[in-house]
């Protein structure tokens, strides 16, 4: 491919990337998910090795392949996520929190599967999940943090706020519903100079612009 003619901007930088949904469980056989196909996060995996970084993928349930090159390790819960991440962060220079974590998970699980019989509806309760990306970027010598939001609606002022609240150098923002699922991406990037938005391009070439403005930010910083 083309990425093997060009400069290896991540030589001897080690990348630590999340990527996917992660599902927290009901009972034994119902999950509550976040709608994440995995496709950005697996693409900047791949951007990045091809960029010659050494790679560890931390991913939640995809359909994907994993990329060539890659380290990975799989996790189903948010919590499970956080603990993989943290056990490692500080053995990484840039952490990329791509992946789309549960916010909630259920407090109130239920080891037998729940019967609909004889129910007239069902009651779940919710406890907070850890915060990854701002546990991580709150860490004493700790990666350097990409992080990501998609949203809805005011995507300026939303990114915006939400790289300050967690503290993170760079967040790359996109509006949900041009991206979710599709192959395609609209990325703007927040950073303490502003917001820059880059072309519409197919995830895997996104990947690969990202991957180069990170490469650029980190070695400036
Ligand atoms: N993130 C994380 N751990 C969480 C929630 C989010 O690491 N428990 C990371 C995501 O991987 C992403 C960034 O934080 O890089 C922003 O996620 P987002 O869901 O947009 O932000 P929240 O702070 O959860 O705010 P909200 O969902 O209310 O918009
Ligand atoms: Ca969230």
């Amino acid at each position: 491919s083309l990425a093997f003619f060009s400069p290896k901007v991540l030589a001897n930088t080690r990348v630590l990337i999340t990527a996917g949904p992660t599902e927290e469980p009901i009972d034994p056989v119902r999950v509550i998910t976040n709608k994440s196909s995995g496709k950005m996060g697996y693409a900047i995996a791949k951007a990045a090795f091809e960029a010659g970084a050494t790679v560890h993928l931390i991913s939640g349930p995809t359909a994907l392949a994993k990329p060539y090159g890659v380290s990975s390790e799989d996790v189903l819960t948010a919590r499970q996520m956080h603990t993989a991440v943290m056990r490692q962060a500080k053995d990484f220079d840039i952490f990329i929190s791509v992946a789309a974590v549960a916010d909630w998970h259920i407090s109130n699980y239920s080891d037998q599967k729940q019967k609909k019989q004889g129910q007239t509806g069902l009651h779940l309760e919710f406890a907070p999940n850890p915060d990854i990306l701002a546990e991580v970027a709150a860490l004493d010598k700790g990666p350097w943090c990409v992080g990501f939001a998609a949203e809805t609606e005011n995507l300026s002022e939303y990114a915006q706020a939400k790289r300050q609240r967690k503290n993170v150098p760079l967040l790359v923002g996109n509006l949900a519903q041009h991206v979710m699922s599709a192959d395609q991406t609209t990325m703007v990037l927040f950073d303490d100079k502003g917001e820059q938005a880059l072309p519409i391009l197919a995830k895997t070439e996104a990947a690969t612009a990202l991957i180069r403005a990170i490469s650029e930010r980190y070695f400036a910083r």
